[in-house]
């Protein structure tokens, strides 16, 4: 006994300065000190596809997880993906994680994870598999929809009041993909080859934020390779950076089907093994949890000598403690599902996060009563946009579609103009070409009679547009709609744009055409939400989390061949520790120049540049304050509202680096926003932002650590990363 206690508050004392909570830690080393190896090895693997067990004979609760991140996925059958056909688990869709990144505003994140997980307290979950903060380094990706844009900064930042508010609601967030996940072709076989410098300053970013600021209690590793080993099982990543250097104290989980060995995922880091395939409590299927990497075949192995309990201990303590922080947390809330709260949250959030592209001679806000007869054109003008793309689907009790929502508003006739099938797996080429061709007639000839065009279209959630486990298959908008916007602006000059999507698309388009909005997706509050931004009784105040270049050859990556995207297959690699080799093998050759630090770097002009969006109402920024101070840089000014709606501003600080005219230094990268309260015509707010030292460092590869550089820096602060109102120097000596 005296022995497994040492062990115990050894493992414990590993887990450093997170581990909060005394009192939590007694009892976990408590627990831990009744529990045979047996039962430690029980709370490490999957008991059904989203369940892994507790320890019922002490009184320990399981866990149960949920996709995540935009609302609470239908219930699947215990052992399959297979609908549980339950009849009362249809709930809000909160607007994509992509829409909340576009707003800039994290009282909204706040109010998002706190809605949120009040819907999984509800139906039983203890822990929400997302945010993402996965980078949308290509605007290919076809999960780019589930996370936050193309900057590490705004990523995290914005992750983190989502996670705050979830986890006081005693609903654990599992961050994802930890890390490197970010293209969907060949996720599952291909192994990321980046610079240390890019891997730390921008991908792992993010995360680290999270776990610094937010405390984040699990993280979901990812499929894809690094340096050889899948991500779930990556013990640089997940042991030497995640747990060791950055002393996080939470668990980490595989994603599903992502765990392929068990010394290598038992010494690599993680913590629950889940979604290994298996027909588990189906008896007459030969494999079952107990066949999980890290079941019995961990417990032979601990058996044998090979590996030391201390492995298992450390692990049973991380998941104790994740079930203590949830499941068995008395102060975990008892949620609502469907409350009008929810709804309301949920088209506040859609409204902050859609963005004004353009606005030709104030086409919007629209004057309904001058605006003659209006036709609707386009599918996702009535397409529910909460099924399909894969894991983050969901079912819905109540949604507001476009068109509905502008019927409401006055008489509309509609045209769908173009189809694009079955949801989830029609491809682009099964469609009918004459189908199209007919949908396309139908939708010229009432634009004929029409005396303004509302253009409804974008991308969705099908197989091959903003879905799991594959990329989007063009930068261009999908379904011939380039086609048919272009054919519409030949015989209605008065058109407006509004699409729904993702991520970045080409818009040749954009000179025909009056305005254009981006609404990413919206949520249950979709037409509610738009129509409120058409009418004006919203303005506008989202602004780009990507880049919208004008072609797609201008992404940072393309220049270098498809070995930097999609990845070269077949490449001779060695078998790592499981004996397995990648399928493919891609290169981050652009190195940290990923989105606007890249377009910037090759002065290459984008359409709409990261950080941009219009709004009905101007604002004047005043003149700027930058103030050194211990440990940290204030930047303080005050904007005022001179148009004629109320409205909000985002405003962006840029900081260039005394290196800046260095080969490998970003021209300016951003370093703090804030977007101000709703401001009526006249009025004004000061907003102050603070950038700590720590973030005016980079990864020096040589000595592989952040290194400070004292001179002088430059602070720019602008509406968008291409408009910069003023520059102020400022000597810093660290
Ligand atoms: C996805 C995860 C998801 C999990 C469970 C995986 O395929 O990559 O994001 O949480 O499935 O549905």
């Amino acid at each position: 006994m005296k022995k497994v206690l040492t062990t115990l508050l050894l493992a414990i004392a590993c887990l450093g300065a997170g581990a909060q909570n005394q009192a939590t830690e007694e009892r976990i080393g408590d627990i831990l000190s009744q529990m045979s190896l047996h039962e430690k090895i029980l709370l490490l693997h999957a008991q059904s596809k989203f369940t892994s067990p507790g320890v019922p004979r002490l009184g320990i609760r399981q866990l149960s997880m949920s996709d995540g991140p935009h609302g609470v996925r239908a219930e699947l059958e215990w052992n399959s993906w297979r609908s549980a056909r339950w009849t009362n688990d249809s709930i809000v869709a909160f607007p994509s994680l992509s829409c909340l990144a576009a707003s800039w505003n994290r009282e909204l994140s706040a109010l998002y994870g706190s809605a949120v997980s009040e819907e999984f307290a509800f139906r039983g979950k203890d822990v929400l598999l997302g945010p993402g903060v996965n980078i949308a380094r290509t605007p290919l990706n076809g999960r780019a929809f589930e996370y936050m844009g193309e900057d590490p900064l705004l990523a995290g930042e914005m992750a983190v009041p989502y996670i705050i508010a979830a986890q006081e609601n005693g609903i654990a967030c599992c961050l994802k993909h930890f890390v490197l996940n970010d293209q969907e072709t060949d996720r599952f076989g291909v192994n990321v080859n980046v610079s240390e410098r890019a891997l730390r300053e921008i991908y792992l970013a993010p995360f680290k934020m999270a776990v610094d600021k937010a405390h984040v209690w699990s993280i979901m590793g990812s499929y894809n390779y690094y340096k050889g080993v899948h991500g779930c099982q990556n013990g640089w990543l997940i042991n030497d950076i995640l747990k060791d250097e950055w002393q996080w104290d939470g668990a980490l989980i595989s994603d599903w089907g992502g765990t392929t060995d068990t010394p290598q995922a038992t010494f690599g880091g993680l913590d629950i093994e889940m979604g290994t395939y298996t027909d588990g409590k189906e008896r007459e299927s030969p494999f079952g949890y107990e066949d999980y990497f890290l079941a019995d075949k961990l417990e032979a192995l601990v058996l044998s000598g090979d590996i030391p309990e201390s492995v298992v201990d450390e692990k049973a303590a991380r998941v104790l403690r994740l079930i203590l922080r949830t499941s068995m947390n008395p102060q975990k809330v008892i949620g609502a599902q469907c409350s009008e709260a929810h709804y309301e949250a949920c088209r506040r959030i859609g409204e902050e996060g859609i963005v004004l592209l353009k606005n030709e001679a104030s086409a919007l806000p629209l004057s309904l009563d001058k605006c003659g007869r209006i036709l609707v054109v386009g599918e996702n003008a009535t397409r529910s946009l909460t099924e399909g793309g894969g894991s983050s689907e969901l079912k819905t009790r109540r949604d507001i579609s476009p068109l509905e929502a502008l019927q409401r508003l006055g008489k509309i006739d509609y045209a769908q103009g173009y189809y694009s099938g079955n949801p989830i797996y029609d491809r682009q080429e099964q469609l009918d070409p004459s189908r199209q061709e007919a949908l396309m007639q139908e939708a010229l000839s009432k634009a004929r009679e029409a005396d303004l065009v509302i253009f409804v279209g974008g991308l969705n959630k099908n197989h091959g547009q903003d879905c799991e486990n594959g990329d989007r298959e063009s930068y261009d908008l999908p379904f011939g709609q380039n086609e048919l916007i272009s054919r519409l602006a030949e015989i209605q000059n008065n058109i407006i744009v509004v699409t729904f999507g993702g991520n970045a698309y080409a818009t040749p388009w954009i000179s025909k055409v009056k305005a254009l909005l981006h609404c990413w997706y919206l949520g249950s509050e979709a037409g509610e939400a738009l129509a409120n931004v058409l009418s004006g009784k919203v303005t506008p105040s989202g602004k780009l989390p990507v880049t919208f270049a004008r072609r797609y050859e201008d992404y940072p990556y393309v220049k270098f061949g498809e070995r930097a995207y999609p990845g070269l297959r077949d490449v001779p690699a060695t078998p790592n520790s499981a004996g397995e080799i990648p399928s493919s093998q891609v290169w981050y050759d652009e190195g940290i120049f990923v989105g606007y630090r890249g377009f910037e770097k090759s002065r290459c002009e984008a359409q709409f540049p990261f950080g941009y969006g219009l709004s009905y109402t101007t604002f004047e920024y005043g003149n700027a304050s930058v103030k050194t101070e211990s440990d940290s840089v204030r930047v303080t000014l005050e904007v005022t509202n001179t148009g004629a709606f109320n409205g909000k501003e985002i405003v962006q600080v840029y900081v260039s680096a005394p290196g800046a005219k260095r080969k490998d230094m970003p021209l300016k990268e951003l370093k703090a926003f804030a977007k101000t309260g709703l401001l009526e015509p006249g009025g004004r707010e000061t907003l102050s932002m603070t950038i700590p030292f720590s973030d005016l460092t980079y990864w020096n590869e040589t000595t592989h650590g952040w290194k400070a550089e004292s001179g002088t820096y430059i602070f720019s602060i602008g509406a968008s990363s291409a408009d910069i109102r003023q520059s102020i120097k400022e000597k810093i000596l660290f």
